[in-house]
């Protein structure tokens, strides 16, 4: 790699027109940005997971702005494979960059499941697989930190299709680069690091969690460097691309992400206030880097 990074235009064999891409879970499905014309500088949207039967997510409050970054704890709410195939996907087709669907499963078996019925439809490129969600008391964050979890959840998504996919893992406990080792060898096309940190904000006058489930998954632009660690650890260790996904709020920090090794960067948060940050972004690095 030569610094400063160039900035990339090209990922799985794609030209993408920015390495920007909107994080699971902030973006829905694309299709609802597509009349607010905010997907300019956007390389990529990552849909929200998708689970085989419909999930009504955890109860509310599911999410807390705090001073710094977010909390939340959303429990994989989506309306299950069978409706985003029908009724979601023929709208996010019309897209103007790639789709990659977020997966998420109880099982092991599941995420296969989930895969084998969306490969009936041409809207999106790959998938992003995640064994890494903090807020399901069933798989969730438990399959991401168990390599040979990892590994098998790999396989059974390799053995039904052909788009590539990136596996998303935890910060939260485990080793990340033996996750990641595990997840090359199932088959596994990128890894997304991370997830997001566990956090709480308990109100002092009672004592109790905000948060209805207590724990919850916390992102802020101050997670920064602990994401930039964990990108360099990884990147250093496996053969494919690392997307990183958290702590952006500047092109700076894109270019940071890049030089620590990630093809791809995921903004989240960030877009809760600025629904056009990835254009911010890019338009940022430009002046940075005078490209
Ligand atoms: O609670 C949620 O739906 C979060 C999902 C995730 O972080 O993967």
């Amino acid at each position: 790699m030569s610094f400063p990074p160039a900035i990339p235009r090209e990922f799985w064999g794609h030209n993408f027109d920015s390495p920007v891409m909107l994080a699971s879970g902030t973006a829905g499905f694309g299709e609802e940005l597509l009349d607010l014309q905010c997907l300019s500088g956007v390389g990529a949207v990552v849909s929200k997971a998708v689970t085989f039967e419909p999930r009504a997510g955890n109860p509310p409050p599911r999410l807390l702005e705090t001073p710094f970054g977010l909390l939340n704890s959303i429990g994989l709410a989506n309306p299950g494979v069978y409706h985003v195939l029908k009724h979601i996907l023929p709208v996010a087709a019309g897209l103007p960059c790639p789709l990659l669907i977020n997966v998420a499963g109880e099982s092991v078996d599941e995420f296969a499941d989930v895969v084998r019925v969306l490969e009936g439809s041409s809207a999106h490129m790959g998938y992003e697989i995640n064994v890494s969600c903090p807020n399901v008391a069933e798989g969730g964050a438990a399959f991401g930190v168990d390599p040979q979890v990892v590994l098998r959840v790999a396989q059974g998504v390799s053995r039904v299709t052909d788009r590539p996919f990136s596996v998303k893992l935890t910060p939260n406990g485990g080793d990340m680069v033996q996750s990641a080792e595990a997840a090359v060898e199932g088959g596994a096309s990128a890894i997304t690091v991370c997830n997001t940190f566990l956090g709480m904000h308990i109100n002092w006058q009672d004592g109790k969690s905000v948060i209805k489930r207590k724990v919850a998954g916390y992102t802020s632009p101050a997670l920064l460097p602990l994401v930039v660690a964990k990108v360099w650890q990884v990147s250093n260790a496996v053969s494919v691309p690392v997307i990183s996904s958290g702590g952006v709020s500047r092109g700076d920090d894109v270019l940071q992400l890049l030089a620590a090794g990630a093809q791809m960067v995921q903004v989240g948060t960030r877009l809760m206030r600025r629904p056009f940050a990835a254009a911010e972004l890019i338009d940022e690095m430009k002046k940075l880097t005078g490209e």
